[in-house]
């Protein structure tokens, strides 16, 4: 325990030891993460100065407590608040507190269940046009095309029809550059003096601005049009707050049409991308989804049965989330002091919690780095509970939940059904950025 008289505070990491290795952390923190809890307990600090600490934990108590019970006192940090709306905006993902909530209550019913009904037959048709085709016996790269695929899900759930191909490939662009270069400034403080002076900070703010206007054009557009689309932009722009009747400002809708884009998309890719490899490593899995498919194929099914009726193909998606959680660490700070499992922490602590170390927690899971879905069939699903957050959980848990699920099982049946899938890569390495994304998953297709 460390943290002097009125603090107490986990095990500490000397921070020394944190400089020394920072260059090799913030290439890639996994590795360190697990050597650190391995040394210093399921949840350690390392003092930044003399009022401020950081905390990593990966104890289902602490995230219990951060998530759930105490949430009101855990705001998202500043890197996940200030650095995200330099150039994203002030969107569900980077806002706090009061305006947090309004925005929550506001944007929640566009994803509940019943909308999402109408969303599915859209989503089906962009896999089906972004799948049909892929390349035959020749291994390549799954990410990208996962990628264009999830962003197409969104800006089809977003736009319908409203927007023209090369528009959503510049808006696709604009957003990859703005958030690689986003993910640079995290990772490279010290370097922030350059990309101001070398006028990188300038080009990608421009580029923000860029996407602004356009969003800009297409939602004026949709209020010159007479037609109903039933898509995301008619629900927000018919959504009102509840005390002022008002709708959101342009400049709100902008933010949160943004956000939807950046939260929605490669999260789901790199989920798509991980378990199409997963699949190619274990045909004995492939070949039980296949089996799962033709069978619900030849039943009579509302799409949306359909999906429901997919469990064993939920279940190995589940558990390729488990291994490889694409939002796989998020953090807090707290407004006023805590007490937290059994520890008493001063306000403005930064709390790191990390889902990829809690989903493979040797005290929480049998064969914790072996890919084994029936974890999350039938009965056994209920021992999941409490150690398995690829959402999140809490009132900011995932606002796109039934939306990712959807997209991720008729993506994933629609492949398995098409094609079979094989890869010569025996373990895929990972890029931990912001999210988590695989490096290189080569995969081979052959048509059914
Ligand atoms: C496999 C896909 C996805 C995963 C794994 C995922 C994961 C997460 C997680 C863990 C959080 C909570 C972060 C935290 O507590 O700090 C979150 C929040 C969020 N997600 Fe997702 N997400 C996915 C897909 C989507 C999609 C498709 C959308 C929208 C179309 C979306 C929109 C959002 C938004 C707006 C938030 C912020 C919610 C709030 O703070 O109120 N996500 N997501």
């Amino acid at each position: 325990m460390s943290g002097g008289k009125k603090y107490n505070y986990p095990e500490s990491l000397p921070l020394l030891k944190f400089f020394w290795h920072a260059e090799a952390i913030r290439k890639n923190p996994i590795p360190f993460h697990r050597q650190f809890f391995n040394r210093y307990g399921d949840t350690f600090s390392v003092r930044l100065g003399r009022k401020k600490w950081l905390m990593l934990s990966r104890d289902k108590e602490v995230v219990e407590h951060i998530l759930r019970k105490n949430h009101k006192n855990y705001y998202k940090s500043k890197i996940q608040t200030n650095f995200l709306s330099k150039y994203l905006g002030h969107g569900l993902l980077t806002i706090n507190g009061e305006y947090w909530l309004q925005q929550r209550r506001l944007i929640q019913p566009a994803f509940h269940k019943e909308k999402m009904a109408q969303l599915v037959s859209l989503m089906q048709e962009t896999i089906e046009k972004e799948l049909s085709n892929l390349p035959i016996e020749k291994e390549v790269d799954v990410f990208p095309i996962m990628n264009r695929l999830a962003f197409k899900v969104v800006a089809t759930s977003l736009f319908n029809v409203s927007a023209s191909e090369e528009t959503l490939a510049r808006l696709q662009y604009i957003i990859q550059e703005v958030q690689e270069f986003l993910v640079k400034e995290v990772r490279l403080p010290h370097k922030g003096w350059w990309f101001r002076l070398s006028g990188q900070v300038k080009k990608h703010l421009a580029l923000s601005e860029e996407s602004r206007t356009i969003l800009q054009e297409i939602i004026e557009e949709r209020r010159r049009s007479r037609e109903t689309h039933n898509d995301l932009l008619d629900m927000l722009l018919a959504t009102r707050y509840e005390d002022t009747g008002e709708p959101m400002t342009d400049k709100q809708l902008i933010d949160e049409i943004t956000i939807l884009f950046v939260a929605g998309h490669e999260t789901t890719a790199n989920a798509l991308s991980f378990t199409s490899w997963l699949l190619a490593r274990h045909p004995e899995v492939q070949q039980e989804v296949f089996s799962e498919i033709d069978k619900v194929n030849h039943e009579n099914n509302t799409l949306i049965n359909h999906i429901g009726k997919l469990q064993y193909t939920k279940s190995v998606i589940d558990e390729s989330m488990r291994l490889y959680p694409p939002a796989w660490i998020t953090d807090r700070e707290n407004l006023v002091d805590d007490d937290l499992a059994g520890f008493h922490i001063r306000k403005d602590t930064l709390v790191g919690i990390s889902f990829y170390e809690l989903h493979r927690h040797p005290d929480y899971w049998d064969q914790p780095n072996e890919f084994i879905p029936e974890r999350f069939l039938g009965e056994a699903k209920k021992k999941t509970t409490g150690h398995y957050y690829p959402f999140g959980a809490g009132p900011r848990m995932c606002i796109g939940m039934g939306f990712a699920i959807y997209e991720l099982v008729l993506a994933i049946s629609y492949l398995v059904n098409n094609y079979e899938l094989s890869t010569s890569v025996r373990q895929v390495e990972m890029n931990p950025l912001i999210t988590l994304k695989p490096v290189s998953a080569q995969l081979s297709f052959r048509r059914r």
